[in-house]
């Protein structure tokens, strides 16, 4: 059975930043090694009688379920933890939380809007904290993201990635995990939805480790010329629900559609983290059609999922 050292164990998984090339790499070794074992039937206990416990104050589905199968997958147990039950809802703090839930969980993973409580969760926690998205960041999505594109193009270095869309915490961390890999990647948002310039400036400044080329454009024809993946997600975020109808007139240009998708190398591959708003940000020929791989992509975030949590807890 693949064997999983000590490296990366008792770390916190808070962003692709704070992990090296080499341990971004392992990451995803662990993460295809486990699928592996899965698909063969093999059981693989990483973590048995381990808990994991899973804060989530905004909604989920494939985060949720694939933790929660994932943990139970590697002979764990994963508690789901409502803010509507636990007291952090009613305003008991983010490090009282964390001193408490440390002494009796081997994990924590937060779904939040503020990424500065996922650091407060992680700075006080005993145990290591998984970052399931925040308003600025979302880490286990693009390792699964990876996993996927490597699954259909051998290799990471050197491909084109074009984001299209709002620059929002997915292509926030699509910045950061190219600048690991070695893979280009240019964003494509409208003047106003451009990605975090902080993420952007570290991403560009580690880009130079790997020789990727990160840049924002945009122009989405400009975005997608020549790209091997392209990648959407909705046009308003998780608690940007009252901003949905204004942006859906400024993205108008921004929809990955047949045409868009015309642009790039014929044989590019169509990524969304998932849920889509169909019709808005990426069309129904497009997400059904032979180019896309969200259901494979949506499959890898449970291996993905595995893998860091059987590396870090
Ligand atoms: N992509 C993703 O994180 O999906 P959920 O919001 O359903 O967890
Ligand atoms: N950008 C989206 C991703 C959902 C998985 C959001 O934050 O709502």
């Amino acid at each position: 059975m693949f064997e999983i050292n000590d490296s990366l164990r008792g770390r916190d998984f808070v962003s692709i930043y704070d992990f090296s090339v080499e341990e971004i790499k392992y990451i995803l070794e662990a993460g295809s090694e486990i699928k592996k074992l899965q698909k063969a039937g093999i059981t693989h206990h990483y973590l048995a009688g381990k808990t994991l416990g899973m804060i989530f104050q905004k909604a989920s589905t494939r985060t949720r379920v694939a933790f929660e199968v994932g943990m139970y997958q590697l002979g764990g147990h994963a508690l789901f933890l409502s803010p509507r039950d636990i007291q952090l809802g009613r305003g008991e703090t983010i490090k009282d939380t964390a001193l408490v839930l440390g002494r009796m969980l081997d994990g924590i993973m937060i779904r939040t809007f503020d990424h500065e409580e996922v650091v407060e969760l992680a700075k006080w926690s005993a145990v290591p904290v998984i970052n399931g998205l925040t308003d600025l960041l979302h880490p286990t999505q693009i390792i699964g993201d990876l996993m996927t594109i490597k699954e259909h193009k051998g290799e990471l270095k050197g491909l084109k990635l074009a984001f299209v869309g709002d620059g929002n915490n997915v292509a926030n961390s699509l910045l950061y995990g190219g600048a690991r890999v070695g893979m280009d990647v240019v964003i494509a948002s409208p003047s106003g939805f451009e990605p975090d310039k902080e993420v952007l400036a570290r991403a560009q400044k580690d880009a130079g480790q790997t020789g990727a080329k990160l840049s924002v454009v945009q122009d989405s024809e400009e975005a997608v010329a020549g790209a091997d993946v392209i990648y959407t997600d909705v046009w308003a975020s998780m608690g940007q629900e009252d901003q949905a109808e204004e942006k859906e007139k400024q993205f108008l240009k921004y929809q990955v559609n047949p045409r868009l998708l015309s642009l790039a190398k014929p044989d590019a591959i169509v990524l969304h983290c998932l849920p889509a708003k169909r019709g808005k940000e990426i069309t129904d020929e497009v997400m059904d059609g032979p180019q896309s791989v969200v259901f494979e992509e949506a499959e890898n975030r449970l291996h993905a999922h595995k893998a860091i949590m059987a590396v870090t807890m």
